[in-house]
């Protein structure tokens, strides 16, 4: 299979090498101005790992919406995930890996009548409902469809609840959704649950899975053959966080309620696979400093720094998935920490990424680097004011290239071998003689000359000239 998408292809590193050591070198090389996220496969094989172990039962159908960057399809593909899709267009990033359309659930409760019809027409006919418009629309369009109810049940606490928009009341809503299933004669295969992005409410999914079990009961009455149970996404994802709690609640509930092997358990993970394996980099490319300190009017109150990526970029999680957002300079500081705050690149006021933190004083050319940078990042962000999304240069440990390399859809082609400074420039934004050697993988990817080559100094770093104060 060709690799359709060469500005992802993986790099595999040496034993020495690591995410942060290979911002470094990108930075050194002077090559570099815009801001770059460094994508860690391993990252992504590891979840799947801890996964596999926490939720033996539950088979994720990763949620494409979180981040749908080519190479986490494809590896989430040929690790075995399935895939919950929200539109036709992910539908067809999905089945252009290569993935068979069985492995793909349709699970957007409100979907529009051509994006239902492209569903019958390739062959993903799982999807969720909610509301009794969307079984008529269904029996219309798709007939065939198999027809998972979509229930309320939302967590106390969560980052981005989803219960306003979606989910039928499991109690009052759901048994009539069923009754006119079975009235249109539509084939209701099972209940779906989404209790919020981002949940801090484990005991939630105990609730959801109860409430299943008795609609279940209701539709096996109604003469459904129920088997299958969504469990849906909310499982944290960044880096230190763990799924222990959620998986200790999710199984006790499945031996308690769904004690058979008979019922086919899935879920919807999105931030729990991608967070942490997207690590984010930008620079400093102007900066204020404040002086408001009437005594000593030379003294820096706050610095303002103004970075190469804001909220209409990878920031617009900030916004739109509520997420706080930690900042740390690539270059080990020293001085006295000052209050400062960070700021995008457009001319918005809006465009804040961090509104206080105390930092060390920085400059031009320094690069700010921000960890967890994987959901909800990417998918949504614009060019605004004529600001570039960030590339992304994807990165694997030797033996990640070793476990995934014959599993399609990855194969050896998608894969670099080396991370050496002239591997690193593919891709970069600065040196576009350099840029078609990205294509043609036949280039000698070993040269040691440039190794040895001094970085050449930054073109965008300023000399201060030193003034004094206006009184
Ligand atoms: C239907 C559905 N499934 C799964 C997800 C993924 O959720 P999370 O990233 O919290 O796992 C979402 C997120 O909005 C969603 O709407």
């Amino acid at each position: 299979m060709k690799v359709t998408n060469s500005n992802e292809r993986i790099h595999v590193l040496d034993s020495s090498s690591t995410v942060m050591t290979i911002i470094e070198d990108i930075v050194k090389s002077g090559l570099q101005e815009e801001a770059f996220y460094v994508l860690d496969v391993g990252d992504i094989v590891k979840k799947h790992q801890i996964w596999k172990e926490k939720l033996p039962r539950v088979e994720p159908f990763y949620a494409v919406k979180c981040n749908d960057s080519p190479t986490v399809i494809e590896v989430l593909a040929a690790l075995g995930t399935g895939f919950d899709c929200a539109s036709k267009a992910e539908i067809n990033k999905v089945l252009n890996a290569g993935v068979d359309p069985s492995r793909i659930i349709f699970a957007n409760p409100a979907k529009p009548a051509s994006h239902v019809r492209h569903a019958a027409a390739v062959g993903v006919d799982v999807t969720t409902v909610d509301n009794e418009s969307e079984l008529h629309k269904i029996k219309k369009i798709h007939p065939r469809a198999k027809i998972v109810i979509r229930i309320r049940c939302d967590a106390e606490i969560s980052q981005c609840p989803l219960g306003m928009k979606f989910g039928c009341d499991p109690v009052c809503e759901a048994p009539n959704l069923l009754r006119l299933a079975r009235m249109l004669n539509l084939d209701v295969i099972g209940i779906s649950f989404h209790v919020g992005s981002g949940c801090q409410d484990p005991p939630v999914f105990y609730r959801a899975i109860c409430h299943a079990k008795n609609l279940f009961d209701m539709a096996k009455d109604l003469d459904f053959k129920p088997y299958l149970l969504d469990l849906g996404g909310g499982y944290p994802g960044d880096r230190g966080t763990s799924i222990d709690k959620i998986a200790d609640v999710i199984n006790t509930a499945l031996d308690e309620f769904f004690n058979t092997d008979d019922v086919h358990i899935i879920a919807e993970p999105g931030r729990f696979y991608v967070a942490s394996a997207f690590t984010l980099a930008t620079s400093i490319h102007s900066k204020r400093s404040v002086r408001h300190d009437k005594l000593s009017p030379n003294s820096i109150t706050h610095n303002m720094y103004y970075i190469n990526d804001g909220v209409y970029g990878s920031f617009n999680c900030i916004l739109y998935d509520h997420q706080r957002v930690i900042p740390t300079p690539l270059k080990a500081g020293c001085g006295k920490l000052i209050p400062s705050s960070i700021w995008g690149p457009t001319c918005d006021g809006l465009d804040q990424v961090v509104e206080n933190v105390l930092m060390q004083d920085m400059d031009l050319g320094d690069w700010i680097i921000f960890e967890n940078m994987g959901a909800y990042t990417l998918p949504v962000a614009s060019p605004f004011n004529g600001f570039p999304v960030p590339k992304v240069h994807v990165v694997a440990e030797e033996k990640v290239w070793r476990l995934l390399k014959d599993i399609l859809p990855m194969t050896e082609d998608h894969f670099v071998i080396g991370n050496t400074p002239a591997n690193l420039r593919l891709g970069l934004d600065i040196d576009p003689t350099k840029i078609d050697e990205w294509d043609n993988p036949s280039i000698d990817l070993s040269s040691s000359g440039i190794i040895n080559e001094p970085p050449p100094s930054s073109p965008f770093i300023y000399e201060y000239v030193e003034v004094e104060p206006i009184n």
